[in-house]
């Protein structure tokens, strides 16, 4: 009732406003969409920031539907956000445009731009949201059926955008087990572009849910029109650019559809998840810096601006061969070496069935008194009595087929009705139906208990290892199974959203067998991820590389561990190792006694540095500068404070190569030209090169920039720039 007078009262505005130009504002960038009562929404702008939509219009720019919908009307091409199969059969919408409203609260835009189907009681808003502090643009829809039975979503999009033709690369972000976060450069061709996921849980792995396009031919970190999109959603997801003889190229990001249509009942909504637009002309560099101020200052990551702290995670050092004794020693090691907090990784747990081995035990969360006799809260107060914070692991959303858990909840697990359960690790493990409120109200009293036995725990590392192989709930009837992969998704928020309003300060870290989950959907919940169970420092290079690509410095989890490292083999100096762990949140990954008195010194004295760097490091705005993808053998970036004040410059050389031509000059980015900066090296184990002490200005550092001495393969050097 209330809706539908809203919606009269907004036909009534438009139509004595007549046609009108809606300008959707960044402090940079302007979208514009033009709307005529009873007539389709189109896009005809997304650039620079413009004024007057004239210009638009007298520039005779063409335009495209703002939401296109399967089925009806010349404009639907090839590429369609919404797809819906109504109460009376019909497949097709046409969605007019009814009104529009705009709000503003301290510094956050809204603007809704209602529409309805032409036939039927249908209707979408098209809403738009945008901030002071970046040049973000949110965009999603709020679908209603108002029909008088149920209608069913076949295709659901949160948005679609038209990008005009040329040549036009895309980057994207992929990967797998211990190799995720690749970043892939191309240009795109005739056809269709696609990066999706339909591995629910785990969405982030093979695919990530982001990508930029480069408008201006190659992509440079620097220069050219370059756009960001992300789509803020944790599961299934599909992004495609379809391009064919039009003249655009044509993007459409939303949930993934496969297996998951939709079904509405008669006044139901459905709302698609954000999809997260920049528009940027300072290139790669310029798009990831505003996903990094948003994702820092606009609530994207939990807890955006504290500053993280260091750590040592058991994982690496005794993975599940965790006892009393052995935390305790490490407990000293991380102490003795200036560390901030000790984690506990998997292992700890088990009643009936021990987790001695990684078959077992999920859901059942109680300590191993075998193992850790005193129980969690003694070595929470072992940590609290060497000064250290206390954290530990849990994988809440899942089981084994060996637990307590499985033995009394069958039915709480993922799995094709009728059918075998399809285990993952272990050869048992299974996914819990994050869709059932029951499951829900378990995961939800996982992590309150663990508050509630040790209320002191500071860190939380939430594991999630396992994709979905048979889909089917005993929760959904028959006729909502294909709710499950959406409903998975909104029951872990509303249980993530449920642990944040009682445990505000918890410090949080989202793990998918590393960084299978790194996606702007959980973000907002978890102040951190793990970046990869890879720790290899030069593998890291790539994959921090391609991470910040649109996550910031403060949420990526880099570990030094043990030489060889445990994923590859690779040996790898201590300095190259804690240089490349050190543009992310620090921590170790290995047992501090394995390192030597001379390893150990050097160790304690980065602790140390780091902490004096730390607000740089986390806070600043991220310039990539010679990328390890070049196969240069090189890599470099400098992180700068918000004021130019300060910041930290890194520089690796990690292949050995005879072609001197291609020795870089260090050239660095980001700073104030005027500005004069004197430089000190920091993590320093050769005698000093000329420029130690030194003063320069900012603007001979950046366009000529310094010969470092890069002595051999796996040297690094890092260097504090301080304004003068
Ligand atoms: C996968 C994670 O990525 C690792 O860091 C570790 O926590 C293991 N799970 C524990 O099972």
């Amino acid at each position: 009732m209330q809706r539908t007078l809203l919606s009269i009262i907004l036909a009534l505005a438009a139509l004595t406003a007549g046609a009108k130009n809606i300008l959707v504002n960044t402090p940079n960038t302007t979208l514009l969409l033009t709307a005529e009562q009873g007539k389709t929404v189109y896009v005809q702008y997304y650039g620079d920031r413009i004024e007057d939509a004239s210009q638009v219009k007298n520039a005779q720019i063409g335009r495209t539907p703002a939401y296109p919908c399967f089925g009806y009307g010349k404009d639907f091409f090839n590429s369609f956000a919404l797809s819906v199969v109504h109460s009376d059969g019909d497949l097709g919408t046409d969605l007019c445009y009814v009104g529009d409203t705009y709000n503003e609260k301290d510094g956050i835009h809204d603007w809704v731009i209602t529409t309805k189907d032409s036939k039927h009681n249908f209707e979408v808003d098209l809403c738009y949201r945008t901030y002071d502090n970046c040049d973000v643009m949110e965009m999603w829809t709020v679908i209603r059926n108002g029909e008088k039975k149920p209608v069913t979503l076949e295709k659901f999009a949160s948005a679609a955008l038209p990008f005009r033709q040329g040549d036009v690369w895309v980057s994207h972000i992929h990967g797998k087990w211990a190799t995720e976060g690749y970043l892939t450069e191309e240009p795109l061709n005739k056809g269709v572009f696609e990066v999706s996921d339909i591995a629910c849980p785990k969405n982030a792995f093979l695919n990530r849910p982001n990508i930029m396009l480069s408008l201006d031919g190659k992509p440079s970190e620097n220069s050219g029109r370059t756009v960001g999109a992300v789509l803020c959603w944790s599961g299934n997801f599909k992004m495609t650019v379809n391009t064919n003889f039009e003249k655009y190229h044509y993007l459409v990001c939303g949930i993934n559809e496969t297996g998951s249509r939709y079904t509405l009942g008669k006044g139901e909504s459905f709302t698609t998840p954000a999809l997260a637009m920049v528009y940027s002309n300072e290139g790669k560099g310029g798009v990831s810096r505003n996903y990094h101020r948003w994702a820092r200052l606009d609530g994207k990551i939990h807890n955006g601006q504290a500053l993280r702290k260091t750590l040592l995670n058991s994982w690496e050092g005794v993975y599940l061969n965790v006892s009393q004794d052995g935390m305790e020693k490490m407990m000293d090691g991380v102490q003795a070496l200036g560390g901030e907090l000790f984690v506990m990784d998997d292992g700890w747990f088990g009643g009936k069935y021990k987790r001695s081995v990684d078959n077992c035990a999920l859901g059942d969360w109680v300590t191993d008194r075998e193992k850790l006799p005193d129980g969690v809260p003694s070595l929470q107060k072992a940590a609290e009595e060497r000064g250290l914070k206390w954290g530990i692991w849990i994988e809440p959303e899942m089981t084994n087929t060996l637990s307590e858990l499985y033995e009394k909840h069958p039915d709480w697990v993922i799995s094709n009705p009728g059918r075998d359960v399809v285990c993952g690790r272990g050869g048992t493990q299974l996914i819990l139906d994050m869709s059932n409120p029951a499951v829900q109200d378990f995961v939800f009293k996982v992590v309150d208990d663990i508050m509630t036995e040790t209320p002191e725990t500071y860190y939380i590392k939430w594991d999630c290892n396992m994709e979905v192989y048979s889909v089917g709930s005993s929760y959904l009837s028959a006729d909502k199974q294909s709710h499950l992969y959406v409903d998975y998704h909104r029951g872990l928020i509303k249980t993530l959203e449920r642990i944040r309003a009682k445990y505000p300060d918890l410090v949080i870290q989202n793990c998918a067998s590393g960084g299978g989950r790194i996606n702007y959907g959980l973000m907002p919940y978890f102040d951190e991820f793990w970046t990869s169970d890879n720790t290899d420092a030069e593998q890291r290079l790539f994959i921090q590389w391609g991470t910040s690509m649109f996550f910031p410095t403060c949420a990526m989890a880099q570990h030094v561990s043990a030489s060889p490292n445990h994923q590859t083999g690779r040996e790898l100096p201590l300095k190259f190792r804690f240089d490349v762990a050190m543009t992310g949140r620090l921590g170790m990954e290995m047992k501090p006694s394995d390192l030597n008195e001379e390893e150990f010194k050097f160790a304690k004295n980065a602790f140390s540095t780091y902490k004096e760097i730390r607000p740089i490091v986390q806070q600043g705005d991220l310039y990539r500068i010679l990328s390890p993808y070049e196969d240069n053998g090189f890599a470099s970036e400098i992180i700068v404070a918000e004021d130019k004040s300060q910041a930290v410059f890194f520089a690796y050389k990690f292949r050995q190569y005879a072609k001197q031509q291609d020795w870089p000059i260090f050239r660095f980015d980001g700073l104030d030209p005027d500005a004069k900066y004197t430089l000190t090296e920091l993590n320093r184990v050769e005698s000093p090169e000329a420029w130690e002490g030194k003063t320069f200005t900012g603007r001979f550092l950046m366009n000529t920039g310094l010969e470092l001495k890069l002595k051999g393969v796996y040297s690094s050097c890092v260097i504090r720039c301080t304004r003068q």
